[in-house]
């Protein structure tokens, strides 16, 4: 058909968008929270419009320290901006300092069944919050109209939940949310305990062994890798059984891009002791340069400030058209006529 309207004819394709967030619950993130997400969100961040965000509204679902959490909060911050995010490309920005959050989720929440919150979690003796936390988390979702959430698979649930609210929504009061895919990584989706490898690496592990924190000293991440749990056999090959030689071989591909079948071959007729200590010392390797920038930037409070003042302020500005948009379609009175 002819063009006769001005309009060009190869309009740019709306760029996609991504959002994704991280609980400040402790001061630094886990190898697990690096590989599964946050070393994700910053290789996206030229070829998408990226909103990334600390959630301490999700934090407070369980009985936080108020002095912790507040200075976890900032720790939390300065450490995803010193895994990469830079606040020039990407909205980095704190939760609660964005209304709209908690305003979507009560909208959700009455769009929510009892029944989809409860096979989420086991309620037993939880606050209301938790029971609602996955209406909070598509909250943060749909409010930036979002195509892709990078996450690691323990968020796959939540974010099919995202879905079915979005659908739902829309069916109900025409197109209003985009419906987001869940972005997760091929080799790193869940990264495990390495005291127990049937067991996915977590900040809450009693084990001090367990788990690598972004944050821990060179000695310390090839201390605990040398004490990795493996198995009984020799060959460094990645096979169902073998969990703990899988996981090493997994966070091991993750940062050198190697296939499984290239580290295999590296490794042959070398010893497990060989292997873990390579691994350690290939994770201290990458964590070095982010534990250097966090000291750097927690140095410079001012320009955090700036920093995430600055996100809030433009995630406000995208995410109340979504819900100035849903407003006027459930039927709230604007307070200006
Ligand atoms: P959180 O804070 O528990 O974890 C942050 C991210 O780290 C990933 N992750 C892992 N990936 C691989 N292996 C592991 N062992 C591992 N442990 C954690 C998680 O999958 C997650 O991507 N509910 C979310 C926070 C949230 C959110 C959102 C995420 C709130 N709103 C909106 C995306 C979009 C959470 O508690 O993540």
């Amino acid at each position: 058909m002819e063009n006769n309207m001005n309009i060009p004819e190869n309009k740019p394709e709306r760029k996609k968008v991504i959002f994704s967030g991280i609980q400040p619950t402790s001061g630094a993130f886990t190898l697990g929270n690096y590989l599964g997400a946050v070393k994700n969100w910053g290789l996206l961040q030229d070829e998408y419009n990226c909103a990334y965000c600390i959630v301490n509204q999700h934090a407070i679902t369980v009985r936080q320290d108020p002095k912790e959490l507040k200075s976890n909060t900032l720790s939390a911050y300065a450490l995803m901006l010193a895994c990469g995010i830079d606040p020039k490309k990407s909205i980095a920005f704190i939760q609660s300092h964005v209304s709209t959050h908690a305003e979507l989720a009560w909208v959700l929440n009455c769009y929510t069944q009892f029944g989809e919150l409860s096979r989420m979690t086991q309620f037993k003796d939880i606050n209301a919050g938790l029971f609602t936390y996955p209406s909070l988390m598509a909250a943060d979702i749909l409010l930036y109209q979002t195509d892709l959430v990078p996450v690691g698979i323990d968020q796959k649930q939540h974010l099919e939940l995202s879905r079915d609210i979005a659908v739902r929504f829309n069916g109900l009061y025409g197109n209003t949310f985009r419906i987001p895919d869940a972005y997760i990584p091929k080799t790193s989706a869940k990264i495990m305990s390495l005291a127990d490898p049937t067991k996915k690496m977590s900040k809450s592990d009693e084990n001090v062994k367990a788990t690598v924190f972004l944050l821990d000293s060179k000695d310390s991440i090839i201390k605990k890798f040398k004490s990795a749990v493996t198995d009984s056999e020799m060959e460094v090959v990645y096979r169902e059984g073998k969990d703990g030689i899988n996981n090493l071989m997994s966070i091991y591909s993750a940062i050198t891009k190697k296939s499984y079948e290239e580290i295999q071959r590296e490794f042959e007729g070398k010893g497990y002791g060989d292997f873990k200590t390579a691994v350690g010392e290939t994770v201290a390797e990458e964590l070095r340069p982010i534990r250097e920038e966090y000291d750097r930037l927690m140095a410079d409070k001012a320009y955090l400030e700036s920093c995430y003042r600055d996100g809030a302020q433009k995630a406000r500005t995208i995410s109340q058209r979504t819900l100035d948009k849903v407003y006027k379609k459930i039927g709230f009175l604007p307070a200006s006529l």
